[in-house]
C-alpha cells in the first residue's frame, strides 16, 4: 500500500490542504518527487508527447504505460500512482477490464479514463471489481480530433451545464477522484463544490482540491518551445530539480499556484 490512500485524499479534500500531483515516467523521477512530497505521481500518457515526441498522446500503447508504471513503481516512495489508459484502450468491456488490469498490475493504485458520461459504464464495472478510478473531463487530448485542437471546453452555459450534470453522474457511478483540464476557473469551483469526491485541476483555477503538472513543463522544458498558459516554471529561481519539485510542492499547498493568470475565465 502507498502511504497515500484513497482515504488520505479524502479528508484533505475534507480539511481543505490541496493535493499536490505531478507526471512522472520513471523511477528516478518517481523517487524525486515523491521526496519533495507529491500526494500522487500520474503517469500520464503525456509521455507519448514529452517522451516521445509525437504530436499527440494517440499512438501510446497500454503496453508502453505499464512498462512505465512499472518503472514508477520501483522508485516511488508512498505517492498514490495514477495510471492513464491510453487512446482505444477502453472502448469496449473487455479491453477496459484487461487493459486495467495491466496497469494495476503493474504497480497503479488507480486508472484515469478520459471522457464525458459515456464513462458511468466503464467507472461502474471498475469500481465494483476494485478498480479506482479518476475521471478526467474537459479538455481531453485523446478526443483532440474531435474537439478540433487543444481548447479551454465549457465556456458556453449549455457545455458548462452538461460537464456538471456529467462530473455529479460519474460521481454516482463509483468515480474515486475527477480531473478538470483548461476549463474556466469559476466553474471548476462550483464542480469542485458539487461533488464529494476530490477534484484535481490543471488550468482549471485554485478553487479545486488539487493541481496537477506534467513536470517538464514544470521544469521549463518544452520541445515547442511555448508553455501552455497555465503552466509555471518552478526552476526559475532554483538550482537543482529536486528544489524545483519541492517548491511546486509548496506552491500547491500555500495555494500561491495557481495563480488568478494561470486560469481561464468563461
Ligand atoms: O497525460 C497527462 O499527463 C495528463 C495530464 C495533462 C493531466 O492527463
Amino acid at each position: 500500500m502507498p502511504d497515500i490512500t484513497l482515504t488520505t485524499l479524502q479528508s484533505l479534500k475534507q480539511s481543505g490542504e490541496k493535493i499536490a500531483m505531478l507526471t512522472s515516467y520513471d523511477a528516478t523521477f518517481a523517487h524525486a518527487a515523491s521526496q519533495a512530497g507529491v500526494d500522487v505521481i500520474l503517469v500520464g500518457d503525456s509521455l507519448g508527447m514529452v517522451l516521445q515526441g509525437h504530436d499527440s498522446t494517440l499512438p501510446v500503447t497500454t503496453a508502453e504505460m505499464a512498462y512505465h508504471v512499472a518503472s514508477v513503481k520501483r522508485g516511488n516512495q508512498g505517492a498514490l500512482i495514477v495510471a492513464d489508459l491510453p487512446f482505444m484502450a477502453y472502448a469496449t468491456t473487455e479491453q477496459t477490464m484487461s487493459n486495467a488490469a495491466s496497469l494495476m498490475q503493474a504497480g497503479a493504485h488507480m486508472v484515469k479514463l478520459e471522457g464525458a458520461l459515456w464513462l458511468a459504464e466503464p467507472i461502474r464495472l471498475l469500481a465494483e471489481r476494485g478498480i479506482p478510478v479518476c475521471a478526467h473531463l474537459g479538455l481531453t487530448p485523446q478526443a483532440v480530433n474531435v474537439l478540433g485542437g487543444y481548447k479551454v471546453q465549457g465556456r458556453q452555459e449549455a457545455q458548462a451545464r452538461q460537464m456538471r450534470a456529467d462530473a455529479m453522474a460519474l460521481e454516482q457511478a463509483g468515480a474515486a477522484m475527477l480531473l478538470l483540464e483548461c476549463v474556466p476557473s469559476e466553474l471548476a469551483t462550483e464542480i469542485t463544490q458539487a461533488v464529494n469526491i476530490p477534484v484535481i485541476g490543471i488550468g482549471a483555477g485554485g478553487g479545486t482540491d488539487g493541481q496537477v503538472l506534467v513536470v517538464h513543463d514544470m521544469l521549463g522544458l518544452s520541445l515547442t518551445g511555448r508553455a501552455p498558459k497555465f503552466v509555471k516554471n518552478f526552476m526559475v529561481g532554483q538550482n537543482s530539480i529536486q528544489g524545483a519539485l519541492t517548491a511546486y510542492v509548496r506552491a500547491v499547498k500555500d495555494q500561491s499556484f495557481p495563480a488568478a493568470e494561470h486560469g481561464f475565465s468563461a
